[in-house]
């Protein structure tokens, strides 16, 4: 009974995946985003999945405190972000900037900045890789590999849904046992998976993955023009896409998530508020994130130390000229400066090579406007089989 649309909606994916790589893959650096996202062949959606991936997304009762859900850092409200530079996961309340730490509990906020999971169903598509790819890179410091696995780590995280209960390894077991002794949960696993037991970590993957793959804004003024329509953009924001290209940022942010994935030094300074450097997996070497929707995901880069794209702008200026000199001028300025434990000459030869001169930034910056889609979904479930509230302690 389950199987038969199931098969259907594998026939297709496998359809679709083929239309859009024969229509993806032009030579043209920047391109607009497919219609839909491909799941891995062994995890195709349906929608008892993707309902059940909601329900999950919004419950806190993945977190040990019953405070924290993904969507208290991926918010609707923040573009599917929570608009802070740091994040604050269990054991603080309030949503977006507005998130204190609750008395008694002085909150370490986490080392990153919350991304966001529109379109991340499409990490890793590049020229040559296919959406749907398995491996699709997770994180700022590439550290997971695909949808499905990377939705267990926050669960496993001290700082985002741990806290103090128990111990790493036991976390993700500790979260399927709460689901699994929830009668609706049980319920919609069944719909969702059938099998005898289908409250598994495994299949608690699959769900939030396959609701992830929903959060797809492709409608921007940018995949507008990409697909003909010249007045899409303004000649301003056409301007800026050509300046996107000849300065060089097309360099590593390219393809249809204008953005390579893969990792480079470029130098960004530590958080002030953050005690240690953070160096990623050891070399500061960051991945290429994704420029969609990047007009409302604020603030920027992996630690959110710049609030504007203005100062991301500078922030290249500073770094194509001064940057490759020592960069001793820019260790005085602090937020805005450049990362002083960075030698120069560890920083990406490619930012050398960018073309800062000229008055340009305001119109790299409307260009940059021109790759949001605001019209995304913004589905908040009124209830969630917990009973806890919707979203964690997000209320003020
Ligand atoms: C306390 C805030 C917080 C919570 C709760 C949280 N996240 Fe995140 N999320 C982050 C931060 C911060 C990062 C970046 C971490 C890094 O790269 O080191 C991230 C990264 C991600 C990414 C990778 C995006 C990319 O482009 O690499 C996905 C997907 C994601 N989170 C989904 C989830 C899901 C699913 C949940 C719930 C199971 C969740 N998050 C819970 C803050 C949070
Ligand atoms: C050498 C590769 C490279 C080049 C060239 C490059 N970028 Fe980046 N970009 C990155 C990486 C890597 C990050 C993340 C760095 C970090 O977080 O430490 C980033 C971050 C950003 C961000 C922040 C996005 C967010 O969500 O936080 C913006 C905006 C941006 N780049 C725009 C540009 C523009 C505009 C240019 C051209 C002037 C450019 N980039 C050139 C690799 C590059």
């Amino acid at each position: 009974m389950v199987r038969a649309p199931f098969t259907v909606l594998v026939l297709a994916t496998c359809v679709f995946a083929l239309l859009l790589t024969t229509t993806t893959s032009t030579d043209a650096r920047l391109s607009a985003l497919p219609l839909r996202a491909v799941a891995p062949a062994a995890d195709a959606a349906s929608s008892a999945r993707v309902d059940l991936g909601r329900l999950l997304f919004w419950d806190p009762i993945l977190s040990a405190n019953s405070d924290v859900a993904c969507a208290t850092c991926h918010h609707p409200d923040f573009a599917y972000t929570d608009g802070r530079d740091l994040s604050l996961g269990t054991n603080a309340a309030g949503l977006g900037p507005a998130r204190v730490s609750i008395v008694g509990h002085d909150v370490v906020p986490v080392r990153r900045n919350s991304p966001t999971i529109l379109n991340v169903a499409f990490n890793g598509l590049t020229a040559d890789r296919p959406n749907g790819s398995p491996d699709a890179p997770m994180f700022w410091d590439l550290r997971v590999k695909g949808l499905e696995a990377q939705a267990l780590e926050p669960i496993k995280a001290h700082d985002e849904m741990r806290g103090d209960a128990y111990s790493e390894p036991d976390a993700v077991a500790q979260a399927v046992a709460r689901l699994a002794a929830n009668a609706e949960y049980r319920e919609l696993f069944a719909r969702a998976f059938g099998a005898t037991q289908p409250v598994t970590a495994r299949n608690l993957g699959r769900a939030i993955a396959s609701f992830e793959r929903t959060l797809v804004a492709g409608n921007s003024p940018f995949d507008r023009y990409m697909h003909g329509d010249a007045d899409a953009m303004t000649p301003e924001q056409v301007r800026g896409m050509e300046r996107f290209e000849t300065a060089g940022c097309v360099n590593c942010h390219s393809g249809p998530m204008l953005s390579d994935f893969a990792p480079h030094v470029l130098g960004v300074p530590d958080h002030p508020q953050l005690e240690a450097s953070n160096a990623g997996t050891g070399t500061y070497a960051f991945r290429t994130p994704s420029l969609r929707n990047v007009g409302l995901t604020g603030p920027y880069m992996h630690n959110g130390v710049f609030t504007s794209l203005g100062e991301v702008l500078n922030f290249y200026r500073r770094v194509s000229f001064g940057g490759g000199r020592g960069g001793r001028r820019g260790a005085g300025f602090g937020q805005r400066g450049l990362n002083p434990n960075v030698a120069p000459a560890t920083r990406d030869p490619l930012l050398r090579q960018l073309n800062m001169r000229g008055r340009g930034q305001g119109e790299i910056i409307a260009f940059l406007q021109a790759l949001d889609d605001p019209d995304y979904d913004r589905t908040i479930p009124r209830r969630v089989p917990s009973g806890l509230e919707v979203g964690g302690h997000i209320a003020r």
